[in-house]
């Protein structure tokens, strides 16, 4: 799932009853033209507070604000049909008290139309998981490393390697879990504690450098297509070069323009019909005659067509 045929959207309940039957593939997009691409094939797409890193191009996820997820959310949730959409509460939106998060979580799900929301925490999250289940916001939990608290971490590192370590993160688990969260982000924790959660948990984890037995995967969608710069986590395995398409792309367009081989006169308009007393007609609108397939230039609502 999701199939071409699925005619609904996957809802939180589909997500929790996949554990133990099949892997939950889930990644994320903060755009239309990617929510689409992955909608026939991600079951759950997260609209990622990582947007202020990847688009925005932040040092970390601290300065995304609650009015950049509503933007992002609502243009992923209006491009997909099947795929269960879950936006992240921005760091600010939600610590400050269970009401807060309430107010949060009630703007981003009616604004966008999405199907619940992530928040980083655990133990200390617990009651706002409980007071947001209880009100109808299905809550997609995040434990291990938590990019939000960077600032106190001292940094983006590998959790739950000391026995101290452990302990917290199979608290943080445990409290979630039983204060309702639908399922669990573990992000950047050791193979064997992220399995052995998976094992004892009655709800499903969701792993970012944690471990295969995890009951689903997530990635960043541009990490594992060569759109996120330079750096790639080590968790993250790369299935195509779209960076190097895209530099190629543009560089042969810059040629183009400065060669004046574009545009060509495929692309412009003109008014010969004008002379001969038909009704004017477009020149550009006859892409058929240039050779593209019929109907390929004429997109919607895009400008020209
Ligand atoms: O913000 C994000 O994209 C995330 C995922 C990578 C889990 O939290």
């Amino acid at each position: 799932m999701p199939t071409q045929n699925q005619e609904r959207r996957l809802n939180v309940r589909d997500l929790a009853a996949m554990k133990g039957s099949r892997p939950i593939v889930s990644l994320t997009a903060y755009s239309a033209p990617m929510a689409r691409a992955l909608d026939g094939h991600a079951d759950l797409i997260l609209v990622g507070d990582s947007l202020g890193m990847v688009l925005y191009g932040m040092d970390t996820t601290v300065g995304v604000s609650l009015d950049m997820m509503v933007a992002h959310g609502a243009a992923v949730v209006g491009a997909t049909r099947r795929a269960c959409v879950i936006v992240d509460l921005p760091f600010g939106s939600y610590q400050e008290s269970p009401e807060a998060a309430f107010r949060a979580s009630a703007r981003v799900m009616a604004a966008t139309g999405c199907s619940g929301v992530k928040l980083e925490g655990g133990v200390e999250m617990a009651e706002t998981v409980r007071f947001l289940s209880a009100r109808g916001v299905p809550v997609l939990g995040h434990i291990g490393l938590m990019p939000q608290s960077v600032n106190a971490a001292g940094g983006f590192r590998v959790q739950g390697k000391t026995d101290d370590g452990a302990r917290r993160i199979r608290a943080d688990a445990s409290a979630i879990a039983d204060a309702g969260a639908f399922a669990i982000v573990i992000e950047n924790t050791v193979e064997a504690l992220a399995r052995s959660l998976t094992e004892e948990l009655k709800v499903p984890t969701i792993g970012i450098g944690a471990s295969p037995a995890c009951d689903g995967q997530i990635l960043v969608t541009e990490d594992i297509v060569g759109l996120g710069g330079d750096f790639t986590p080590r968790f993250a395995k790369r299935y195509a070069e779209l960076g190097e398409q895209l530099n190629k792309a543009v560089g042969q367009y810059a040629e183009d323009v400065r060669a004046r081989r574009f545009p060509g006169a495929e692309h412009c308009f003109t008014l010969e019909a004008k002379r001969s007393g038909a009704k004017p007609r477009l020149a550009a609108v006859s892409s058929e005659a240039a050779g593209a397939p019929p109907g390929a230039s004429n997109a919607k609502g895009r400008r020209g067509a």
